[in-house]
């Protein structure tokens, strides 16, 4: 497997809090890309977007995840922005840069788990009800897809209840994957 790792995935797949469980458990670096886009631009995505519109917010987070691989270190897990490997190259250049993986869920899981976060952090979400985040959902992984379906690797996350233990089991599936790749 390359180095680094991109962990990839709509909102709320996990990606910062199993991202943060795995590099603890390889002894790796982990970066969150909305936080290091945050630090480098002062706003965070919600706020960049809400500023400055989504066009320009795609186009300076794709040099943020391009400049921090020039970095000279290896070892890292990054968790990209939900709507990063969908826009333009970005997928390619992923591949070219690391190993991708996709955390993949089912609309109806990802709504549910969406709803334990706060949603105003999310400027397109802001204010929805369970429903109406379903029927936003459902259309935009749809087109999402065969994106994030580019990943190197595939994982389907396991499903129980509390979201929490999910992130810890997906983590694990992630370490014996890189441990024996
Ligand atoms: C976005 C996801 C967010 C953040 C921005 C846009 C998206 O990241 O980059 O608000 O379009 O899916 P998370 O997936 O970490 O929430």
């Amino acid at each position: 497997m390359n180095y680094p790792i991109y962990l990839i995935g709509y909102m709320a797949a996990g990606k910062t809090t199993v991202g943060c469980l795995l590099a603890k458990r390889l002894g790796w670096h982990f970066v969150d890309l909305d936080e290091a886009f945050a630090e480098i631009h002062g706003l965070t995505p919600a706020e960049y977007i809400r500023e400055e519109g989504i066009e320009t917010f795609r186009r300076k987070e794709k040099y943020v995840v391009e400049d921090l691989a020039e970095l000279p270190i290896e070892k890292v897990i990054y968790a990209t922005g939900g709507g990063y490997p969908c826009w333009e190259d970005n997928m390619e250049c992923l591949k070219e840069l690391g190993t991708s993986i996709y955390l993949r869920w089912k609309p109806e899981h990802l709504a549910e788990r969406l709803m334990l976060t706060d949603l105003n952090e999310r400027p397109v979400l802001q204010g929805r009800t369970k429903e109406e985040l379903l029927q936003f959902i459902t259309p935009q992984l749809e087109a999402r897809t065969p994106y994030y379906e580019q990943a190197d690797y595939i994982i389907d996350a396991p499903v129980k209840t509390i979201a929490a233990e999910d992130d810890q089991h997906i983590a694990e599936i992630l370490y014996k994957l890189i441990l024996n790749s």
